[in-house]
């Protein structure tokens, strides 16, 4: 069906105040519901739709199930200086991994590095906004989470690890685009095999296996089966490493235990671990940012393999298509609009989705 479905055209402001008001329908802060609600717009101008404004009728089921608590706030406990413990209280990952990165890049600020760890808290979604909150601040940083188990452990055939996103980012200078890594350790984020189900379209053959191990091209199969890690033992051993800062180190659910988004059992106690460092540690900030322009000139600059028009710095490609969307708006399928109005009409919120192209 979908690849020439007709799209229907949302403004990135229209979508951030849709999504705060369904939030606030279900007693999310205000404050809160900001948090959640830029982040998964943000998401959608970075054409990682995956994990956007979608994931708000899981969110909201979780909520009518009585697994997270929309009212939690987040609560800190300074452990060192330069490490702190956030609890996110069962309530929604955005704000819990939002006031982590705040207190890690304010001890930065002090001290040239602060480290946040976050348990009992809830899918966070596109690690990269967390980044950008960062950069924002002018920091570098690393964030990991784990996950629900998606991912086999090499060699194994059943899943225990989750598909958890490693991201790490970087300020740019001023002829470089920042730098932001954001990978699932999965050839693919599960999220996108969610989006292709809610689209009717096919996976590409790579992805996942189905429940008897056999590659699949349809996603309902492929979520009944497992993901295939990225580099086959590399990718496992990724999604283990982030399984040992978000679960092990942080006081939160490990090896298996998460609940995932769409799983209404229980809480989710997803963990996460963030660092923030300052850039000008070991030069002058300028230093630096002139570093980060050679090197930016360099990678983009390289000598282009066959077939190939443009060479990109990581994040680049999501940056261009959140400069273009701010403008243009973000484009949606009818089913994904009429899935967000019923909850606009479940909570008594105006709805969204009016230009069609
Ligand atoms: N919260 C969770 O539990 C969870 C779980 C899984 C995935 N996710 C999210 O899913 C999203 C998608 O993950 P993914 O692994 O599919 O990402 P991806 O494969 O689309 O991109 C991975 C990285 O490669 C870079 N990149 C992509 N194409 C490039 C190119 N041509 N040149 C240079 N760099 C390029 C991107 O900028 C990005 O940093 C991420 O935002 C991740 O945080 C979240």
């Amino acid at each position: 069906m979908a690849e020439h479905a007709p799209r229907i055209i949302v403004r990135h402001r229209d979508a951030q105040a849709f999504v705060g008001a369904l939030l606030e329908a279900t007693g999310v802060s205000t404050e809160n519901a900001g948090i959640v609600a830029r982040a998964l717009v943000q998401a959608d101008l970075r054409g990682v739709e995956s994990h956007g404004i979608n994931r708000v009728p899981s969110y909201l089921a979780r909520i009518r199930n009585g697994v997270l608590n929309p009212k939690a706030e987040p609560t800190l406990t300074q452990v060192t200086p330069v490490v702190a413990q956030v609890d996110g209280n069962n309530g929604f990952g955005f704000p819990a991994a939002h006031r982590a990165m705040e207190a890690a890049t304010t001890m930065a600020q002090t001290f040239g590095i602060g480290m946040a760890a976050v348990k009992h808290s809830n899918h966070f979604g596109m690690s990269a906004w967390l980044v950008r909150q960062a950069i924002n601040a002018g920091m570098i940083s690393l964030v990991f989470t784990n996950s629900s188990p998606a991912l086999p452990a090499w060699g194994a055939k059943t899943k225990l690890m989750g598909v958890s996103p490693i991201a790490c980012g970087a300020p740019g200078g001023d002829r470089s685009a920042p730098f932001i890594l954001d990978m699932a350790p999965s050839v693919a984020a599960r999220g996108k095999i969610y989006q292709a189900l809610r689209r009717g379209e096919k996976i590409p053959r790579d992805w996942a296996l189905d429940e008897h191990g056999r590659r699949t091209d349809d996603p309902e199969e492929a979520l009944g089966g497992v993901m295939l890690p990225m580099g086959g033992h590399k990718g496992s051993a990724l999604a283990i490493m982030m399984d040992v800062f978000s679960g092990v180190l942080s006081g939160s659910a490990f090896a298996g235990g998460v609940t995932g988004p769409y799983d209404m059992s229980g809480p989710g106690d997803v963990g996460h671990f963030i660092v923030a460092i300052k850039p000008d540690l070991f030069m002058s900030l300028d230093d630096f940012r002139q570093r980060m322009d050679v090197l930016y000139q360099r990678v983009v600059g390289s000598d282009k393999m066959e077939g190939v028009d443009r060479i990109y710095f990581p994040g680049e490609i999501e940056q261009l298509t959140e400069e273009r969307r701010l403008r243009e708006g973000i484009p949606f399928v009818q089913a994904e609009i009429d899935a967000l109005n019923a909850e606009a009409e479940r909570l008594g919120v105006a709805k969204i989705g009016r230009t069609v192209l």
